[in-house]
């Protein structure tokens, strides 16, 4: 059988910045025995309204479509703030997303050890941490309808819509159940039941889906704003987070913070199995296209590695040279390599985005 087909869609800011990184790791996995990839590349965001007047084209959706997986750097950026919404970059992202139907979003932030006195939480309370955050991410508030902004009378009226159907959130919840499976064993649940309806609606759903299941997972549920106070005051007591699109994003944000820095999160986002057994899936690091420090050399190419990791491992079905790459990752941070985003003021002078990519390539090599 020919090759698996990775479609790269670097995007914009530090997101061709990092990409270009984990095309060092492809390559030395193609040239090593591991994997190796066709690897296809297009715009996405930003870069592809600048080609197109398009956030991503019918063409590249097409591709995503026909990819085995899709790994995507970040989209965005201020010179895109003033465009029409219709065109902004991120709705090219949401595209993905939503046409792809990668419902489940997963977000793990596990803490490295080398890492554990940088977080701005104790290292008592975030050292071993290894929690996975599953985001719900083709509904809820981000798609329902009606949407939009409109006149009532002499002013303007903003509005969105939380919609979730029960089949949504039974196949979220089957993921975050699974995969607690193969973890811990236990799923928090977080909504607002106690002030929405499509909260309850949520509650109901994961706990039948979880007595008819799984009755193997422990299953708890709280209030996603008790949920963040609990991430960031004992995150070690959670397994699996399992969330709806809205709060799963801002969760997934505090919880990369336990970690050290946004430059360190890595996600995948599942949809339903392919003709070929594969899910159809979309790899990217959390964090953003980070204008601030976009084109410097300076980002940190670690969650954009960590996403190739994480495909390996999702789509491949290469678990052991996902686990290799993430100890190579965990050698470099134990030898001491930082970006910048990885050290105070006063810590020693930082690696560039290239240096830290070859070092994780150098310690795949030597490992
Ligand atoms: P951001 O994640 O881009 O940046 C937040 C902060 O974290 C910045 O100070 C940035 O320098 C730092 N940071 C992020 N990634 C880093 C890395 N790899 N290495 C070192 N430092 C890193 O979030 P933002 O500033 O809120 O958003 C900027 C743009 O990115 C916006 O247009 C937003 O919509 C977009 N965005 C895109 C995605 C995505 O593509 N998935 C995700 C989040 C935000
Ligand atoms: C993320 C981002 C996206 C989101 C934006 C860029 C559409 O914040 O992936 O977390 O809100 O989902
Ligand atoms: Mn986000």
């Amino acid at each position: 059988p020919s090759d698996p087909t990775l479609l790269i869609l670097p995007g914009d800011g530090i997101g061709p910045e990092v990409m270009a990184e984990v095309r060092k790791v492809i390559e030395w996995f193609g040239a090593n025995g591991g994997p190796s990839f066709t690897v296809e590349e297009d715009l996405v965001g930003g870069a592809s309204y600048d080609a197109h007047g398009t956030p991503l084209t019918d063409a590249a959706m097409e591709r995503a479509q026909n990819a085995d997986a899709v790994l995507l750097g970040a989209v965005g950026g201020p010179a895109y703030d003033a465009l029409d919404f219709s065109v902004k970059p991120e709705r090219g992202l949401l595209r993905l997303r939503k046409e792809m139907d990668l419902f489940a979003n997963l977000r793990p932030a596990q803490c490295f050890e080398a890492l554990a006195d940088f977080s701005s939480l104790k290292r008592e309370v975030v050292s071993g941490l290894d929690l996975m955050i599953v985001r719900e991410l083709t509904s809820g508030i981000y798609f329902g309808e009606p949407r939009g902004i409109v006149r009532e009378g002499n002013e303007r009226v903003g509005i969105n819509t939380q919609r979730y159907t029960e089949s949504e959130i039974a196949r979220v919840a089957r993921s975050a159940f699974e995969l607690a499976r193969k973890r811990d064993g236990r799923v928090c649940s977080m909504e607002k039941a106690n002030v929405m309806e499509s909260g309850i609606l949520w509650r109901e759903v994961v706990q039948e889906i979880h007595d008819a299941e799984y009755q193997d997972v422990e299953l708890s549920h709280m209030y996603a704003d008790a949920g963040a106070m609990q991430i960031c005051r004992n995150p070690k007591q959670f397994d699996v987070i399992v969330t709806d699109n809205l709060f799963g994003d801002i969760l997934s944000d505090a919880a990369a913070m336990l970690t050290g820095s946004l430059g360190m999160l890595p996600s995948a986002s599942l949809g339903v199995p392919m003709e070929n057994g594969r899910p159809k899936a979309l790899y990217e690091p959390v964090h953003g296209s980070a204008p601030d420090i976009a084109g410097q050399g300076k980002a940190n190419p670690i969650a954009c590695i960590l996403s190739f990791a994480m495909a390996l491992r999702y789509s491949f079905d290469r678990g052991d040279e996902a686990t290799r790459l993430e100890s190579a990752v965990e050698k470099v941070l134990a030898d001491g390599l930082r970006t910048a985003d990885l050290m105070g003021p006063e810590d020693g002078t930082p690696v560039s985005t290239s240096q830290m990519g070859d070092a994780i390539v150098a310690a795949l090599a030597a490992a």
